[in-house]
């Protein structure tokens, strides 16, 4: 191991939530804790919904479920967006149904009609019309009948929500991933596909299948021709993030856009591109893998890998701004502190990069402990005008539209989940230096639910 590694590894140490601990299974496994997620949890943070660009025009919108709760999300003028309860004040039918088997609910209009008894409402949430109003002899009151607001905002190009009126601004919650990922500009990013399924597993065992770099050898061992995909985890405050270790002079390799090791870097970073546009279809862009093509052809053999990772990606910066498509200029240092993917709290993971991004979410389904609904993102940088329509694809695991390299991940999760349940487990034990951002979930869960707290593993 490298002495650089080394270095980090002794700073990492001295680091919060760095000595070895255990986590409760309850958080995973228990009915009981999944019911009180609800209340303590769910309708106390905020919960990333969707783009802004999902909702363009005056009068769109989207609906966003969590457990019994679900939300109408609003474009009520150029630039506002609001969230409301999507319920009707009258008795309660659930205003804008979604669709049996998708995801959500999408429209565009200018007012909610409720399909039991014709109830009105206006996109500010205003109950316009009721039907023989004057039956309630005066008490239909703007305050009884308006749609309830929630807190909405947005960050990053993402709309978020949140249910606690006395909630902290999006921004402050988001510290210190919000200024760390701001050089990124990540409200550029559109869309490249996005799919989402069901899991049988909780959705923390879901999210800890790619909050770290642990499992890479091992679950995914065709990346090992490609060179170490080992790194480091971070407490970030309630969030956490993760980065590949790289040796001295090559600190941006801590980032998603990184060369091949191996003996002839040219020829490793080929085909790791090759590999991971083929098997995963995600962490980088047709650009970037041409560029990679060409490398044997534009640069002498024996080229050091620092030289080689700079003039791939500045190829790949220029020959994509000639087609207009401007890749944010990130300092080699933000890109090596930010690393490949920031831990949103509590449920939502940003894998940055330069020109392209992969995030996933995951959250309850139902009050099932053992299941979960799963989203997978993936966002590019577009000439403008060229950005591709896209919307959710429920997409089975086993699909072959996963390709390859998910699918491996995904074998895991209700492998974890049953494994968990036999009484021959004594429970998690995360490596307290790539799986820090496990125990850190933890951690910070148990300040919402009161329990679970990471306990010393002695
Ligand atoms: S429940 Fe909506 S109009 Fe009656
Ligand atoms: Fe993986």
């Amino acid at each position: 191991m490298s002495e650089t590694v080394e270095n980090v590894r002794a700073t990492a140490a001295a680091e919060a939530l760095s000595e070895p601990l255990t986590i409760p299974v309850a958080a995973y496994l228990s009915e009981e804790y999944a019911r009180a997620e609800r209340d303590k949890l769910w309708r106390k943070v905020w919960q990333q919904v969707g783009r802004v660009e999902e909702i363009p025009a005056v009068g769109d919108f989207l609906t966003y479920e969590i457990l019994d709760d679900s939300l109408l999300i609003v474009r009520t003028a150029p630039d506002r967006i609001r969230a409301y309860y999507n319920v009707c004040s009258h008795r309660g039918r659930r205003l804008v149904d979604t669709p049996s088997g998708a995801r959500d609910a999408r429209g565009r209009g200018r007012r909610f009609v409720c399909g039991f008894h014709g109830w009105q409402y206006d996109l500010e949430g205003h109950c316009t019309h009721v039907p023989e109003r004057a039956d309630w002899q005066g008490c239909l009151t703007d305050e009884r009948t308006g749609l309830k607001q929630v807190q909405v905002d947005t960050w990053g190009g993402w709309i978020f929500i949140n249910m606690d009126p006395e909630c902290e601004p999006l921004r402050d919650y988001l510290e210190p991933a919000a200024t760390l990922l701001a050089p990124f500009q990540l409200e550029r990013f559109r869309y490249r596909w996005r799919r989402w399924l069901v899991f049988d597993c909780n959705w923390k065992v879901a999210l800890e299948a790619f909050n770290e770099t642990y499992h890479v050898p091992y679950t995914h061992p065709e990346f090992i021709p490609f060179g170490s995909f080992l790194g480091w985890s971070r407490v970030q405050g309630r969030h956490s993030n993760i980065g590949f270790e790289a040796p001295k002079g090559l600190e941006e390799n801590q980032g998603k856009l990184r060369i091949g090791g191996g003996v002839d870097a040219r020829v490793s970073t080929a085909e790791m591109q090759n590999f991971i546009w083929e098997n995963a279809n995600t962490n980088t862009t047709e650009t970037l893998v041409e560029v990679a093509n060409r490398l044997v052809t534009e640069l002498p053999e024996g080229t050091p890998p620092d030289q080689v990772a700079k003039y791939w990606l500045e190829t790949a910066r220029r020959e994509d701004a000639e087609r207009g498509v401007i890749w944010p200029t990130v300092a080699p240092e933000a890109v090596a502190e930010s690393g490949t993917a920031w831990q949103i709290f509590p449920n939502f993971q940003i894998g940055h990069g330069q020109n392209n991004m992969l995030c996933y979410s995951a959250r309850p389904y139902g009050y099932d402990p053992d299941k979960c609904v799963f989203e997978v993102a993936v966002y590019q940088l577009y000439p403008p005008g060229e950005e591709p329509e896209t919307e959710w694809v429920h997409t089975p695991q086993d699909d072959p539209d996963w390709r390859t390299v998910l699918p491996q991940d995904f074998s895991n999760m209700a492998a974890v989940q049953q494994g968990m349940k036999t009484r021959g487990f004594s429970g998690p034990k995360p490596n307290p230096y790539r799986e820090r951002a496990t125990v850190n979930l933890h951690h910070n869960l148990a300040k919402y639910m009161g329990t679970g707290e990471p306990r010393k593993l002695t």
